[in-house]
């Protein structure tokens, strides 16, 4: 890998808990951040406490990860600003949700914890696939969970029964899915791809909306995020899991080729139908 301060990287949900941490974090070693976040106020505060911490500009990027239209963009935005990205974080994600809420729908209709935590990510990687690959070697770190339950083939989107966990776990499952089909497709092009559960229970918006007591800090989160962004005796290393810093094994539906296929295609028809 590069130098950090060679590098440009796109962190998504920038704006809160572990997001936010890694804007810093990498804004401290010279990298060229792009920030996205879905609300302009809450990015330009990042932006002005980023600059005032480290003297390091941010670029930032509106767009709702609710919406594939505006993924869509957000992928644009960066292909037309950049000629060159070298890491992608996929770290933005909707949490469990406070207890007992009902199910909730995406702007395109989509359950929305499979749309912000797997499609939007799903989309994003692949529009941006080319331009990680002509800026190899690069790397895309996804952001995903230990909490993990297998999709159900006759009701993949949680229309019945729905629970906020559920749906958490399977969306970030599809997640770890997406990343092991990836890095397949990615073989042979110095672009890497991995999957991890950063830590349990940060001291985060979304663990403090369900009501839980926080197990651990965003800064552990943070060190097993860095090391898949940064740390070089990774150069090379793909299609992996990682719980925190140990590569780890995920929901057995993961290593199923037949069912990540099924996820795929489920996937490719939500984002042709969203996009139209
Ligand atoms: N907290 C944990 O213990 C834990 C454990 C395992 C995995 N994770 C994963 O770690 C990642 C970061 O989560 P966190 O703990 O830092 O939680 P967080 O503080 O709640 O951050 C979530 C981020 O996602 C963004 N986001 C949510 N919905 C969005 C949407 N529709 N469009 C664009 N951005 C959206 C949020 O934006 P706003 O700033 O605008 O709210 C926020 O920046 C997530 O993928 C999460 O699933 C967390």
């Amino acid at each position: 890998m590069r130098p950090l301060d060679r590098q440009t990287v796109l962190v998504t949900g920038a704006t809160g808990g572990l997001g936010r941490a890694l804007v810093h974090r990498l804004a401290e070693h010279g990298a060229r951040v792009v920030a996205q976040g879905r609300n302009e106020e809450r990015l330009a505060l990042l932006a002005g406490d980023v600059e005032r911490a480290t003297g390091r500009r941010v670029e930032t990027v509106r767009a709702d990860l609710a919406s594939l239209t505006d993924v869509d963009r957000l992928a644009q935005t960066v292909l037309e600003r950049h000629d060159a990205l070298h890491v992608l974080v996929n770290n933005a994600g909707v949490g469990f949700g406070a207890r007992g809420a009902t199910r909730e729908v995406s702007t395109d209709g989509i359950e929305l914890r499979f749309a912000v935590n797997h499609l939007a990510a799903y989309h994003l990687a692949r529009r941006l696939v080319p331009l990680l690959t002509s800026s190899a070697p690069a790397r895309i770190v996804q952001v995903a969970s230990a909490g993990q339950l297998p999709l159900d083939h006759d009701d993949p989107l949680t229309e019945h029964g729905y629970d906020g966990v559920t749906a958490y776990r399977r969306a970030k499952l599809a997640q770890v899915m997406a990343t092991f089909d990836l890095a397949g497709d990615l073989v042979g092009t110095g672009v890497t791809v991995n999957a991890l559960h950063p830590a349990t229970f940060m001291d985060t918006a979304m663990v403090r909306e369900y009501g839980q007591q926080p197990l651990s800090t965003v800064e552990e989160g943070l060190e097993a995020t860095w090391r898949l962004v940064a740390d070089p005796t990774l150069d090379g290393v793909s299609g992996w899991y990682f719980d925190g810093t140990e590569q780890a094994r995920p929901d057995p539906q993961a290593e199923d080729p037949a069912a990540r296929s099924w996820v795929r295609e489920l996937s490719d028809r939500l984002v042709a139908d969203a996009l139209g």
